[in-house]
């Protein structure tokens, strides 16, 4: 089950610019494209008439015209015209939904269309492209999207599955400080490691030493939303205050479950170290997806391992303190949602 009222983002603005695009968000076929007069549209990918795809249509001035006999439809999703008849029946219609874009993406309003609210799409990391200039990228999963916001919520897996890249070492992990607690929209932790090793990625870019204070600020914002905020100052600088100088980013995570098994894992970071640097240095955006990759190939193997297992079964350790806080945090958000249907 999914929480469906709540912005998913649907594709990422240059996904949707000449082209139809076929994507299925919880479990509904859709079809995103722009119309002739610039306007973009989210419709059900299943024509009225015989189900096609209208993906497999061409966009028209006001909507989209059907490719298997010609139905045209509007951005409402309202038929505006059948070939060889006059007559257009009520029933003549496809489903509509509401779509903002607002930064990097096109996001799109999965519930009641009355209940949509484009002040509660997440504004994150800073429009600020000259102290935070920022890339972005998305990975597509064949595992719940549940699980990919668990990866994120239990970083002592950096120690283990990046431990070449962006991982300090075991104990450094193991003596990390978490502080963990929830808020209205969802839940949000820090954890702070002091006097932890510099990762090898970091080593390789930024100027701190070898030994470094490391932080991770996250924020949960329900359904499937993370906000982080992160970065590395030289040992003993931390309590002192200093937040820049090292590493430093600001990354949107956001999962777009396309069903219950697979997802569309987009990722924005911002950079805040970048305007230290020559200008004409070559960024590491690249890296970013290569580790994200690590997490994709581990999350689409735990996938396999979970399906037709009891996963009550499974153990939570120290180290899921944030992860069992976010479960509450959208368990609670679902029930809420399935509440207030009832009523
Ligand atoms: S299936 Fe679309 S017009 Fe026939
Ligand atoms: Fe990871």
């Amino acid at each position: 089950m999914f929480v469906r009222n709540a912005w998913y983002v649907a594709a990422t603005q240059n996904e949707v610019v000449d082209q139809l695009l076929a994507r299925t968000i919880l479990n509904e076929p859709i079809v995103l494209f722009k119309n002739g007069q610039g306007e973009i549209c989210a419709l059900e990918d299943r024509c009225c008439h015989r189900g096609a795809p209208l993906s497999l249509g061409n966009a028209t001035e006001t909507g989209i015209r059907c490719g298997y006999h010609g139905m045209e439809f509007n951005r409402e999703g309202a038929c505006v015209a059948i070939p060889g008849q006059t007559t257009i029946p009520k029933r003549a219609k496809v489903k509509s939904y509401p779509v903002v874009s607002q930064g990097d993406y096109i996001w799109i309003w999965m519930g009641p269309a009355e209940l949509a609210d484009p002040a509660a799409i997440v504004n994150y990391p800073p429009d600020d492209h000259v102290n935070w200039p920022r890339a972005h990228d998305m990975l597509y999963l064949k595992a719940s999207y549940v699980m990919v916001l668990e990866n994120l919520m239990d970083l002592s897996h950096l120690s283990y599955l990046h431990k070449n890249s962006i991982g300090s070492s075991e104990d450094d992990s193991a003596n990390a400080k978490m502080d963990v607690q929830r808020t209205p929209g969802g839940m949000k932790f820090l954890r702070v490691m002091r006097n932890a090793d510099a990762p090898a990625n970091w080593l390789k870019r930024y100027p701190t030493g070898k030994k470094i204070d490391r932080w991770a600020d996250f924020e949960y914002v329900a359904p499937s939303t993370v906000l982080q905020f992160s970065g590395g100052v030289n040992a003993g600088e931390y309590d002192a205050g200093v937040r820049s100088g090292g590493h430093l980013i600001r990354t949107l995570h956001t999962v777009t479950p396309e069903t219950e098994k697979s997802c569309f894992y987009f990722f924005n970071k911002a950079d805040g170290y970048a305007k230290f640097e020559d200008p004409g240095k070559p960024r590491t955006w690249a890296s970013t997806t290569d580790v994200f990759k690590e997490d994709a190939f581990m999350l689409e193997q735990q996938q396999l391992r979970l399906e037709n297992f009891d996963t009550s079964q499974l153990l939570d350790i120290n180290t899921d303190v944030a992860r069992v806080q976010m479960i509450r945090a959208l368990k609670e958000r679902l029930r809420q949602e399935q509440e207030s249907l009832q009523a």
